[in-house]
């Protein structure tokens, strides 16, 4: 079938689903919803048998849904309507939640079922966390199930009907920030967390603190400190804590609400209340995994003779301090007597490369680019370089851009079966990429296969990547299963004899390039090409950034998406088929 998707952003739900059904041979285009015009111009360019919203904000125009199925993507059970279902979801304590595909309509998420899908909620999740996850591993299901009907033909879908016993949600209103508020002199830690997390990513918690107004996200329990019920406690890293009445919580990051309080994105909370954070005690982070819950974005651990560094960076960004303490982890991990070093990513994301953020805020954004790629590379050097142990990067939540390169630096790379991986730079400005990309990739998946990866900028998923040879093996559907195969396998090679066949392999093919001075060789040329990008004519990188940065909404849809208005629109060009046909 020829499927056109309507989306606000080509997001990882819908990058997601554009990769499962395109797998199943339907022919997939995106139209961002730019204005209702430009839809109806995308339905009369590609003729689309079935329309898709996986991820829309606004209504579609009643003339297109009138004309042609439309099938809305809604992050709720059978009956839920509104524009707050997660954060309702999460806040109200729901311990089961689901995902329905709606047939558009005239009354919002009213329209007829065409599929469903369940899924265990657990208490305390953050809402990008389990749209990332649960949500979006529903919505595969419900998507592929309503899609398989419509294809089949001759399928009646379900009326909304509050008779049903099986329909038990009703309509919700969009939450707002005085259902969110914060009572610090009365919410324990428990509700503080749930509140934050029902509105993280977006739209946050707004709230007062050390006298700035601002949105508060990435919070964490904290076990130990107790203190004043709203007051500061200490500093730890880019994140603080504060009291609540019954312990503590830490939080990461905050978006300022007005202007003369700093830049009106997210960055860590220390940097948004630097004066105030100045004065806070340091809380130093732990090596080794904290014993009870606090905010510890690096934790080292072992078992079985298996070392296993994890790190968690909120949204996956790291910049130059994440890369720095991630490296100094990364060392003190390989003083310890292992034989197999497992890097275990997030659970929403293994890295999204460098901080564009905190790269938006600095004084010179070039100047902290040119820091950040190099803070990273010597990171990737580090785990390239590693030639007395096997390492084993673990990514349980989706990589983009360097940070994918980041996992290809391991020796042996394993993925969830649900990540989706973005491997090219492009659409950041035509960014040239470093993290010895050049060494990296082409070593892996050969020449004309990595240019292909470069060059398309499309989404790939953990079974394409396998097929690719971009990840070596896929374990588990929950970022939990991924972890616990990863570990149960791990311990079996750091048990086998093997291990030392592969680890002299590995110093025979490091000799081959040169040894490290080798390696320095491909990491001089792409930061040649990454010099210009920051500190040359073209502002192509700059422009993207605060783009992406200040999330202005796309005024068009790449060519590359809406293959519909592309001149390059058959199969094989510019696609995920030229991926294909290249390996
Ligand atoms: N630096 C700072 N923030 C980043 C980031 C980065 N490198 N990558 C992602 N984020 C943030 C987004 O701004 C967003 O923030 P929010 O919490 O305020 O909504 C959040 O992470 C999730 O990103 P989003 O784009 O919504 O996720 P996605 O899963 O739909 O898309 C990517 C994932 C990787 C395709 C997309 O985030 C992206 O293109 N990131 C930039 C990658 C890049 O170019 N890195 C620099 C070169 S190495």
């Amino acid at each position: 079938m020829r499927i056109l998707f309507l989306a606000h952003a080509f997001n990882s739900l819908s990058q997601r689903l554009f990769g499962e059904l395109t797998r199943c041979g339907h022919e997939v285009s995106v139209e961002l919803d730019i204005n209702d015009d430009v839809s109806r111009e995308a339905v009369a360019l590609f003729q689309p048998d079935l329309i898709l919203a996986p991820f829309l904000k606004r209504a579609i125009p009643a003339d297109i849904w009138r004309e042609r199925l439309c099938l809305v993507v809604h992050p709720g059970i059978k009956g839920d309507r509104g524009p707050s279902s997660l954060d309702w979801a999460l806040m109200t304590g729901e311990t089961r939640w689901g995902v329905t595909v709606l047939q558009a309509d005239a009354e919002m998420d009213a329209g007829a079922i065409w599929a469903t899908s369940e899924f265990a909620l657990s208490p305390g999740q953050r809402k990008a966390s389990l749209y990332r996850n649960e949500v979006t591993e529903a919505a595969v299901a419900a998507v592929l199930q309503a899609v398989a009907r419509v294809a089949a033909g001759g399928y009646r879908p379900e009326p909304l009907d509050y008779q049903r016993a099986d329909v038990r949600g009703g309509w919700r209103p969009a939450m707002r920030q005085a259902d969110r508020a914060i009572d610090w002199a009365r919410d324990d830690t428990t509700t503080v967390l749930r509140k934050i997390r029902s509105a993280d990513s977006q739209p946050g918690v707004l709230d007062r603190i050390a006298g700035v107004g601002a949105y508060l996200f990435d919070a964490h329990p904290e076990h130990r400190l107790r203190g004043e019920p709203g007051a500061l406690l200490a500093r730890r890293e880019g994140a603080v804590c504060r009291a609540t009445v019954d312990g503590a919580v830490w939080l990461g990051h905050l978006r300022p609400r007005d202007p003369e309080d700093g830049y009106r994105f997210k960055l860590p909370a220390a940097q948004v209340l630097y004066r105030a954070a100045a004065e806070l005690p340091e809380s130093p982070m732990p090596f080794w995994a904290a014993d009870g819950p606090t905010y510890q974005d690096i934790a080292y651990r072992e078992a079985d003779g298996v070392g296993f560094l994890s790190f968690d960076f909120y949204n996956g960004a790291m910049g130059v301090a994440e890369c720095e303490r991630l490296l100094a982890a990364y060392r003190r991990a390989l003083q310890r007597d292992t034989r197999v070093l497992v890097l275990l990513g997030g659970r929403d994301f293994w890295s999204n490369g460098i901080h564009l953020n905190r790269i938006e805020a600095a004084n010179s954004p070039a100047d902290e680019s040119w820091a950040n790629i190099n803070a990273m590379d010597d990171l990737v050097r580090a785990i390239l370089t590693t030639d007395d142990r096997l390492t084993v990067a673990t990514l349980r939540g989706n990589a983009g851009a360097g940070g994918v390169f980041l996992a290809l630096a391991a020796d042996h790379v394993v993925a969830r079966t649900g990540v989706v991986l973005n491997p090219h730079y492009k659409n950041m400005g035509n960014l040239y990429g470093s993290e010895y990309w050049t060494y990296s990739l082409p070593r892996r998946v050969g020449e004309a296969t990595g240019r292909a990866i470069m060059d398309h900028r499309l989404p790939l998923l953990a079974t394409e990547a396998l097929e690719l040879g971009l990840v070596d093996e896929l374990a588990g559907a929950t970022p939990e299963a991924t972890a616990a195969a990863v570990a149960s396998r791990a311990a079996e090679w750091a048990a086998a004899d093997g291990v030392d066949g592969a680890i002299a392999a590995k110093r025979a093919e490091l000799a081959a390039v040169g040894g490290a001075e080798g390696l320095d060789a491909y990491r001089g040329q792409e930061l040649e090409r990454m010099r210009l990008n920051f500190y040359g004519f073209d502002p192509g990188y700059h422009v993207a950034r605060y783009n992406f940065v200040h999330k202005v909404p796309s005024s068009r849809t790449p060519l590359y998406l809406a293959r519909h208005r592309s001149l390059r629109h058959e199969p094989g060009q510019g696609s995920r088929e030229a991926v294909a046909s290249a390996g």
